[in-house]
């Protein structure tokens, strides 16, 4: 959702703030500006409806903004469609406060009702200006801004991550964060704020991660930092492992297409530092062996494409462990009643590490008892911070909207658990395990190769663009894997797309086949190639334009009923979404760039779903 940015030092701000917001522009972007103090002019702020380029015009760069304290936000519309006026930076009445806000008030009629009564006027329909306004409220009431805030937070429920400036003080901006990402960079002569780290890689890699309820005060000095009850706590300073050039399109047109042919690298990175001698080492965890012996189920709870994660994971687990595996998502987790206990191991898998279902979720499971384990990339984040265990996937930053590396590093290190487990719980044959290591290590180079040859995917895309319903179809780790693929090409191509288990079909949805329907039938799961191979006579029978994919062991075959196959390496049964994927990612890819979509940023959505 939204991101913030703001930067306390002896430059000129406004060009600092729009190059963070640009490269935090997957966050949100259907409005954005900028708010900048200045000894002359005072406060100053620029915003616009549409992309950020918009605001960067209208304000030259930021050549126009003179001064060297700011905050900027990208913003994702919840309350108020996105307009100049409902974009960010909001300001009090008297003009004195500026703020930005990512996140989500609660209670604001109450408190916009309330201020209306005392005469306040407000210009747009956000719940953020009543912050800003109830902030001016109680600082006209205590002329101190920290404590000003400190009575905010203690009025508003919801979730916020917040930047504010005040005319009165020419150096310091505020920040205070509960349930939206916030971090803190130190840099030198100048330290910033923003929601995400790759704002101010580019300035400092020497950062800190706030904690629900607490208040910051930046200035170039140094940073500040408050409990809601104002008493100064030290923060952690981490230094972040990878620089800029991870953040960058590195000569790729698209960062969709640079994560896809990262993928192998980056699941040498999950993979690698995890096997030791051909032994699955999870440093990090610490459920004892006790533990595992007692777990009686297990949970996996995620959204979107993590969730697909988990669908795979449910067949792999469920073999591996011999235990049951409830994959749940995260926004039906908690209004279920779920059945945790403390025999209950619950996973949850995020990348962002702060979408707010998986977050509610996860709390829930450890109110009801239960033991949770973290897959997550975000270092730091708030699920990391959270869970009882965190695993991080180590993909490197994801800046397209649209998942890939994440998604495959989170995959992967959902095998290496499972075995982990299976080993302890002792359902795994020693072959099996040392296959299944073998396996895991030979995926990135297996790969590499596939991704050498993206010629075949390219046609095939040019020749199936068109269609405007498309189905996948397939059985077990197939129709997990299907699942990813329709949302990838969805969510992207803006193409209406279904994924099905191919023997449901039958039962309602074999109506929607027509002469010329695309199905993409996947057959890559090797124990029940025969059936999906029966799928796709089904489905041909009813005139459907059939593209498969499956394991390069199978191609002929396929070929023999299919109007066009994709192949993949071979590889065993249960590793071969992390192959399979790979083309349907691809596929999705080039289907959005023959409709001319915005891959990067797809419409209406946003990289870190921190709203319910
Ligand atoms: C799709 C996609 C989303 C996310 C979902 C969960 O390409 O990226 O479906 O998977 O919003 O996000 P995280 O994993 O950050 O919790």
């Amino acid at each position: 959702m939204c991101g913030i940015i703001g930067y306390s030092g002896r430059e000129q701000a406004a060009p600092i703030l729009l190059d963070g917001l640009e490269r935090m522009e997957y966050r949100g972007y259907d409005s954005a500006g900028v708010a900048i103090r200045s000894e002359t002019k005072g406060l100053q702020v620029k915003k616009s409806k549409g992309r950020l380029k918009v605001l960067s015009d209208m304000i030259h760069g930021g050549a126009d903004l003179e001064g060297t304290l700011g905050i900027g936000h990208t913003r994702w519309a919840t309350h108020g469609e996105p307009s100049d006026v409902n974009a960010h930076p909001h300001v009090s009445e008297s003009g004195n406060i500026a703020l930005v806000h990512n996140g989500i008030i609660e209670n604001y009629m109450e408190i916009k009702e309330h201020l209306i009564k005392l005469g306040v006027k407000f210009t747009s329909d956000t719940d953020s200006e009543v912050v800003a306004q109830l902030l001016e409220f109680h600082y006209r009431e205590c002329h101190n801004m920290l404590e000003a805030v400190g009575r905010v937070l203690r009025r508003i429920e919801g979730s916020y991550a917040f930047g504010i400036i005040c005319s009165d003080y020419p150096d310091a901006l505020i920040a205070a964060r509960k349930d939206s990402p916030l971090i803190l960079g130190y840099g030198k002569g100048c330290n910033f704020i923003a929601s995400d780290v790759t704002a101010v890689i580019k300035y400092t890699r020497e950062v800190a991660y706030m904690d629900d309820g607490e208040i910051a005060m930046v200035t170039p000095e140094g940073i500040d930092v408050f409990d809601s009850e104002l008493v100064p706590v030290e923060k952690a300073h981490r230094t972040v492992d990878w620089d800029v050039s991870a953040a960058e399109k590195g000569g790729y047109p698209h960062f969709m297409l640079k994560e896809i042919m990262e993928q192998p690298d980056a699941i040498r990175r999950t993979v690698s530092p995890r096997i030791r001698e051909g032994r699955v080492v999870l440093d990090d965890v610490k459920l004892t062996p006790e533990y595992v012996k007692n777990i009686s189920r297990i949970f996996v709870i995620a959204c979107g494409s993590s969730y697909h994660v988990g669908m795979v994971s449910k067949y792999n687990w469920e073999k591996l462990l011999r235990r049951p595996v409830e994959v749940v998502l995260a926004s039906e987790f908690r209004y279920c009643d779920p059945l945790v206990d403390e025999h209950s191991l619950v996973v949850v898998i995020s990348q962002s590490g702060e979408t707010l279902d998986t977050m509610a979720a996860m709390r829930e499971a450890k109110r009801r008892g239960g033991r949770t384990l973290a897959i997550v990339n975000v270092v730091g984040s708030s699920i990391a911070r959270e869970a009882d265990d965190v695993l991080y996937t180590w993909a490197g930053p994801e800046i397209a909207v649209a998942t890939t590396k994440a998604y495959s590093t989170q995959l992967v290190l959902m095998d290496l658990v499972g075995l982990y487990l299976g080993d302890l719980l002792g359902t795994v044959s020693a072959e099996g395990y040392a296959a299944i290591v073998e396996g895991i290590q030979r995926l990135p180079e297996q790969m590499s190769a596939s991704l050498k040859d993206t010629e075949d995917i390219k046609y095939f895309a040019s020749r199936y663009f068109n269609h405007d319903s498309i189905f996948f179809i397939g059985r077990n780790l197939d129709y997990a894997m299907g699942m990813e693929g329709s949302l990838k090409l969805k969510e992207i191509s803006y193409i209406h797309s279904e994924a099905y288990a191919s023997g449901e079909l039958k039962h309602g949805t074999i109506s929607l086949i027509e002469p010329g329907t695309l199905v993409v039938a996947l057959g890559s799961y090797m124990p029940l190639f025969d059936k999906a191979m029966s799928n796709v006579v089904e489905v041909k029978a009813r005139g459907a334009e059939v593209m498969a994919l499956t394991a390069a062991s199978r191609r002929e075959k396929m070929a023999k009923t299919a109007d066009s196959v994709i192949a993949v390496p071979d590889t065993l049964a249960m590793l071969q979404p992390s192959l399979g994927v790979v083309p349907l990612q691809l596929f999705a890819y080039y289907v959005a760039l023959q409709r001319g979509c915005d891959i990067d940023k797809p419409r209406n959505l946003a990289k870190s779903v921190t709203v319910e």
